[in-house]
């Protein structure tokens, strides 16, 4: 009756929130990265990412917003339902869209949808202890959650850009701090992103689940990055932490099995990825 869930005809396991804590346990850096399509979903498995993320980041790449704020709990519903049709191994994310989980029934209601009706495995939603009775709510339902701090795109409007957080003693205390709630509250994952290295690795310390970084530095338990961002098709303006994996790989998928072995030997990210 299980055997679809472990084995689907795979030499390995599908990757499960257990395979991931394990990854931590034992100090393998887990590989991440984000798709928007059941092509991209096919490639980035082959590759041997672990993790897949339907981030919100769908706004901008997809989509061509300037932020990420009118995502739709639809556009995710349609995403993640595509993106798993090309999933074989990969654990399967789905972001919460801006104002989607503003109250604890609104949250479980849309993320039931993002599971039954995309096909997610876990959530992820963007807060500090505002948001630990959301996230209580929804562990209590057994709903799997991915917990994000540090730089929040959804309240770009509000931190006025998209910059580097906790730079100042006192923020990155409080993240710690929020962290450490977050995964009381029963959050399953703690992404973190744009931060310094010394407030990565703090927050990595500090919690027991694992902790994924992007523009966290190399002290998280793995990373993750913008699908478009690493193959190099985003124009314009870089975040620091953004590499582009293209040059030097003669394919699409050659680049991305590039991303896994410098996230897995720990040579991404390198010092000029990194915020101090
Ligand atoms: O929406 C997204 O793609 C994300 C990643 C940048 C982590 O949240």
């Amino acid at each position: 009756m299980y055997s679809q869930l472990e084995q689907r005809g795979m030499a390995e396991p599908p990757v499960n929130i257990s395979t991931l804590l394990k990854m931590k346990n034992d100090g393998m850096p887990i590989a991440c990265l984000t798709a928007y399509d059941a092509s991209f979903a096919a490639l980035v498995d082959q590759a041997g990412v672990d993790l897949v993320l339907v981030g919100d980041s769908l706004g901008m790449v997809i989509q061509g917003h300037d932020t990420t704020v009118p995502v739709t709990v639809e556009d995710v519903i349609y995403h993640t339902r595509v993106v798993a049709r090309g999933l074989q191994h990969a654990f399967l994310v789905a972001d919460m869209p801006f104002m989607s989980y503003s109250g604890e029934q609104q949250a479980l209601e849309n993320a039931v949808r993002l599971m039954q009706e995309g096909g997610a495995m876990m959530v992820k939603l963007e807060g500090g202890v505002g948001q630990i009775s959301v996230v209580e709510n929804l562990a209590r339902h057994d709903i799997p959650v991915c917990a994000h701090v540090g730089l929040k795109p959804q309240s770009v409007h509000k931190i006025g850009g998209f910059r580097v957080q906790g730079r100042n003693s006192d923020k990155a205390r409080q993240m710690v701090e929020d962290a450490v709630a977050l995964e009381g509250a029963g959050a399953d994952i703690v992404l973190i992103e744009c931060v310094p290295n010394e407030l990565g690795r703090a927050v990595t310390e500090a919690v027991n689940v694992p902790v994924i970084g992007i523009g966290a530095g190399p002290g998280v338990d793995g990373q993750i990055l913008v699908l478009y961002d690493v193959l190099g098709f985003t124009q314009g303006r870089m975040p620091r932490f953004v590499r582009n994996f293209m040059p030097g790989s003669d394919s699409a998928l050659a680049a991305l099995e590039s991303f896994v072995g410098a996230v897995r030997d720990r040579s991404y990210p390198a010092p000029e990825h990194c915020f101090s």
